[in-house]
C-alpha cells in the first residue's frame, strides 16, 4: 500500500488485487484524481459529477461479447491492478473530501458519494441531477462503453448526436471556469470537434505516470474548459 498526498488530502493506493479492505486502483484512476489536484490546485470541498461512474453490469449481454471482452482487455493494458467492480474513481474522491455525485445506468450497493441512477440517452444531464452545478464533470470509460453504444442502437440514434448531447448537458451543469476531464480513449471517441461545438477549449494535456513493481504505467489526461460565452 502507498499513501499519496495531492493538495492535502491523502489518498491510499493499494496495488493488491481483489482486496476487500481497501478498492483496488488503477493507473488511470489515480491520473483522473492527480489531474483535480493540479487543475483545481485541491480535492477537498469539490463538486465532481463523474458520468457513466459505475463498471457496467456484468450479467449485460455486451459485457460477456466478444466487444465487451476487447474493451476489458484494453483497459486491462493500463491497469495495475485488475477486477474491481466498484465506481472507484468517485468513491476515492468522495474519501479525499470532494464532493461527489455520480450518474450511472445501473444502482450501486456500496457507496460513499451521492449515486444517480440515469440513462444518458434518453435524459438529460440536468434532468438527471436538476439544480446542481459542479466544478469538474468527469468522464472515464464512459464514452465508449458497450451500453452506451446498445442503447443508442435500440433507440436509432446516431453516436455523434449522443455525445453530443451529453457534452452539451456537461456544459450546462459546469460552473464557469468549470473543468471536464476525459480521459483518452474518451477523448478520442468524443473527438475535439464535438467538445469545442459544445463550448469546450483544451486547456491542458497531462501524463501521469507511476512505478508498479517494474513496470512503469503512462496515463494522458486531457483537460478542457469551459468556453465562457453562449453557444
Ligand atoms: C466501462 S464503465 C466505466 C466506469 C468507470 N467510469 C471506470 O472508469 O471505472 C462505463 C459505465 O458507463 C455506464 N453507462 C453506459 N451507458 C450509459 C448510459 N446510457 N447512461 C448512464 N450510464 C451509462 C455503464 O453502466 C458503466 O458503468
Amino acid at each position: 500500500m502507498t499513501e499519496k498526498t495531492y493538495g492535502g488530502s491523502k489518498i491510499k493506493i493499494n496495488h493488491q488485487k481483489n482486496t476487500k479492505m481497501e478498492t483496488p486502483m488503477k493507473i488511470s484512476d489515480i491520473a483522473e484524481i492527480c489531474a483535480v489536484n493540479e487543475v483545481v490546485g485541491r480535492i477537498k470541498g469539490i463538486k465532481i459529477l463523474e458520468i457513466g461512474c459505475g463498471c457496467g453490469s456484468p450479467d449485460n449481454p455486451i459485457s460477456k461479447s466478444n466487444r465487451g471482452e476487447r474493451l476489458r482487455e484494453k483497459s486491462r493494458q493500463y491497469s495495475c491492478c485488475l477486477g474491481a467492480y466498484e465506481p472507484v474513481i468517485a468513491i476515492k474522491l468522495s474519501e479525499a473530501g470532494a464532493d461527489v455525485t455520480g450518474i450511472d445506468l445501473i444502482e450501486v450497493p456500496e457507496k460513499n458519494y451521492r449515486h444517480c441512477v440515469g440513462d444518458l440517452v434518453v435524459q438529460t444531464i440536468p434532468e438527471i441531477v436538476p439544480n446542481k452545478k459542479f466544478d469538474v464533470v468527469i468522464s472515464h470509460s464512459f464514452f465508449e462503453s458497450p451500453e452506451l453504444y446498445e442503447i443508442a442502437k435500440h433507440y436509432r440514434i446516431e453516436m455523434k448526436k449522443v455525445y453530443k448531447k451529453i457534452c452539451k448537458g456537461v456544459y450546462d451543469v459546469l460552473l464557469d471556469r468549470g473543468i471536464f476531464i476525459l480521459n483518452p480513449p474518451d477523448n478520442d471517441a468524443v473527438g475535439k470537434k464535438i467538445l469545442k461545438e459544445c463550448g469546450f477549449y483544451l486547456s491542458k494535456e497531462l501524463c501521469f505516470t507511476e512505478q508498479y513493481e517494474d513496470r512503469v504505467y503512462k496515463h494522458d489526461t486531457f483537460v478542457w474548459k469551459k468556453c465562457l460565452r453562449d453557444i
